[in-house]
């Protein structure tokens, strides 16, 4: 029976619970030194001059950086700060590092820093800047795309919603701060970082210090949560790196949590016009989705709202675009399913309104409406299920019962509403690499440059390879999160399942052919000169297919050979061919919550959700997964909100006191399950991504459900018991 799919524990779930798994600021390394960031407390001009004198002078200070004195680097990056210049392009912007033998010694010498400014004006206006606002791209999604007639179509249908839908800035906030150790020994960098793309920070380091790529090892073998924000080279980094070479010796820069909020990214603001066309029946006739959304003046980052818009119905006439508008604030990046979390609240929230519109279900509504094909390429999915995900989640809610109109389902003094949504998420991969060694111990040890966000991948990297080689999986090492490792991609935007363990399989193929070769060439071998394809391989014994019992284990094999290990490596590419298919994952999302007429707060009660994700490889660590995914669209329906203080582009609530996530109390039982139907098409083990579906449709679902409790519709998130008072 295969493994693939088993609820296996964590692999590393011991070394999490007892501290044993070292997260990266937490290497012991000799002679280290402590840095602490020095930012702008301006939204925009430059720095004239910094007296470091006191600081210089205070005990245990070993340099304090500024744009006058940091070396240059061979190529800086324009999106971010790392002193090569005197500009000031938002406010919390890193524009110094001071170095101590201790934490406390930097802080102390930091605080007597005096910083001289000449200010500029500050774009801090968002919708002052929609008249210049100005296209832009999602990697390879263009932000703009439209087919058929969507305004025609609009302007003649027979049943309208037009309606504005905003969401706030938002912070990630992973329980591990960004957190880098750099050491330097010659030309030779080695970083401790908080990653989720060690090759990608390992290319990017070479080349802004002008070394070659070989001569920078990145290790993050645990991270505390990513979500995007740790996909990328921020300024802390390279300042890092600089600050080594600087003092000479190796040098930790941890950021506090204030620090989180500006220099490390953030979703920005979103403002989303949907306009559904429909016919009397409705069946959509037009959808405009028009997007402006904020960037910096650092690089022009696209919050992609609109772009789930292009696969999520049948419509012959639709309408995406997206404006950006530059802000002095930091510079946004990828968040948890970027631009389809802010795109799914406002169409699913219009679908929600059309349904209202037209007295229908609005489950019945999206059935009506119901994309067999990509209603933009006309591609088929490589796999699509999602009608299975409405009708089991609908049943297992009890659905049914729902009575449509608003507050028409009281519960003695409480309002109670019933709402749902449909979630998605694309299917993607990227080329990968792996290893997989049997090892002289007996163990087998599966590695892969992938990365551990607290997602299980050490788990899935076992599991696969136990399963690939019919091998418990209590053998099996898994390795990541090293650039000495295998190349794999980024892990983010759901693909590392995906990706990685097509190279995992493919590796271990090749080791097992490897091993039952040099056992037929081996004279005292009991398969010794057996044809190949009669020789097979399983708990770990090589032995003739005709006769089970027999053979030996490969530690003894490999002990008569050389006693070295025997591997397999594998670099694999995507099978998808774009040209031809489509790949998404869907999912259906209920959601109950009880409003509170009289204190306007509101309490999510119950959230069911069914998901078409292909193939689960752990049942146990998918169902996290979904769970975080759920808890972050709570969040976005609730509670989460950077407040800027638009005189001077400071973050009011950069602590997690003042920003408000969902906690414990605020999180309902969960019911979750997958379909787990493979997607062979996408990968041999048929596994899509699972890590971001959940947030989609969820903000949407949840802001439903207090519209039919309450008949009240707040199009700004989040829903906050001021607005649903006023
Ligand atoms: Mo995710 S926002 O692709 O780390």
């Amino acid at each position: 029976m295969s493994i693939i799919g088993e609820p296996l524990p964590r692999v590393d779930g011991r070394l999490k619970v007892t501290g044993g798994a070292k997260y990266s600021a937490e290497f012991a390394i000799p002679n280290l030194a402590y840095a602490v960031l020095l930012q702008s407390t301006i939204p925009s001009g430059r720095v004239v001059s910094m007296d470091t004198t006191e600081a210089e002078r205070a005990p245990g200070v070993l340099t304090v950086m500024t744009p006058a004195n940091a070396s240059k680097l061979a190529a800086p990056q324009e999106r971010i700060s790392t002193l090569q210049d005197d500009r000031v392009h938002y406010n919390n912007q890193p524009i110094g590092v001071v170095v101590g033998e201790t934490l406390h010694q930097a802080y102390h010498a930091a605080s007597l820093v005096k910083v001289n400014y000449e200010t500029s004006d500050a774009k801090l206006d968002f919708k002052a800047g929609f008249p210049s606002g100005y296209p832009g791209h999602h990697n390879e999604d263009p932000g703009d795309a439209s087919w058929g007639d969507p305004d025609g179509a609009f302007q003649t249908a027979e049943v309208k919603v037009e309606q504005i839908y905003t969401t706030p800035i938002q912070h990630h906030n992973p329980m591990e701060p960004h957190a880098t150790i750099a050491q330097w020994d010659g030309d030779h960098l080695t970083l401790h970082d908080a990653t989720q793309n060690i090759s990608g920070e390992k290319g990017a380091m070479a080349k802004m210090f002008g070394i070659p790529d070989g001569n920078v090892h990145v290790i993050s073998l645990f991270l505390g949560g990513g979500f995007g924000c740790k996909g990328s080279v921020w300024s802390h980094v390279p300042l890092a790196a600089m600050a080594a070479k600087q003092v000479n010796r190796p040098v930790k820069l941890v950021l506090e949590r204030p620090q989180m909020f500006g220099p490390v990214g953030a979703r920005p603001e979103t403002h989303q016009q949907v306009s559904l066309g429909a016919t009397r029946e409705g069946k959509l006739t037009a959808i405009r989705h028009h997007v402006y959304t904020n960037t910096s003046f650092l690089e022009d980052y696209l919050e992609s709202s609109a772009v789930p818009t292009r696969r999520m119905y049948a419509c012959d006439n639709v309408s995406t675009m997206h404006r950006l508008v530059k802000l002095n604030l930091g510079t946004p990046t990828y968040m948890r399913a970027p631009g389809v979390a802010t795109g799914t609240y406002a169409l699913e929230v219009a679908m929600d309104e059309l349904a209202y519109k037209l007295k229908m279900d609005p489950l019945q509504l999206r059935l009506a409406n119901y994309a067999e094909v990509d209603p933009q390429t006309k591609h088929p999915f490589t796999e699509k299920h999602l009608r299975e995900c409405y009708s089991q989640a609908a049943e297992k809610f009890g659905w049914a019962k729902r009575k449509h109109e608003p507050r028409s389902m009281p519960d003695g003094r409480q309002l109670i509403g019933w709402g749902m949504a449909t979630e998605t998420y694309p299917g993607n991969r990227l080329p990968a690499s792996a290893k997989v060694s049997f090892q002289p111990n007996g163990r087998v040890v599966v590695a892969s440059g992938t990365h551990e966000l607290g997602t299980g991948m050490y788990t899935v990297l076992t599991q696969v390879a136990a399963d690939a080689l019919a091998i418990s999986p209590d053998l099996v090492d898994a390795r990541l999160g090293d650039t000495g490792l295998p190349i794999a991609p980024i892990s983010a935007g759901s693909m590392s399942t995906a990706s990685v363990t097509p190279a995992v399989q493919e590796a271990a193929e090749k080791a097992r052919i490897a091993l039952i070769n040099m056992a037929v060439g081996d004279a005292k071998s009991p398969v010794q000169r057996v044809a190949i394809d009669e020789v097979d391989f399983k708990d770990g014994k090589i032995f003739r297919k005709s006769a089970p019992g027999s053979g030996e284990k490969f530690t003894e094999l490999i002990a008569r050979n050389g006693n070295q290990a025997v591997e397999g490596v594998a670099s694999v590419q995507p099978a998808e061919d774009k040209t031809k298919y489509s790949s998404h994952s869907f999912g259906a999302v209920y959601v109950e919550v009880s409003v509170d007429p009289q204190l306007g707060s509101v309490r999510v009660r119950r959230v069911v959700a069914v998901y078409d994700v292909g193939r689960i490889v752990n049942h146990r660590t998918a169902r996290s997964q979904f769970i975080g995914g759920i808890v972050w669209g709570i969040g976005l329906a609730l509670h989460e909100d950077t407040l800027v203080d638009w005189r001077n582009g400071r973050i009011a609530n950069a602590n997690l006191a003042e920003y408000h996530l969902p906690v414990n109390l605020d999180i309902p039982e969960i019911d979750v399950s997958a379909l787990d139907i493979p997607d062979t098409k996408l990968n041999p083990l048929g596994a899509r991504g699972i890590g971001e579906i959940g947030i989609t449709g969820t903000g949407a679902a949840v802001a439903n459900a207090i519209y039919h409790a309450t008949g009240k519709r707040v199009r700004d998130l989040p829903i906050t018991p001021d607005k649903l008072l006023a």
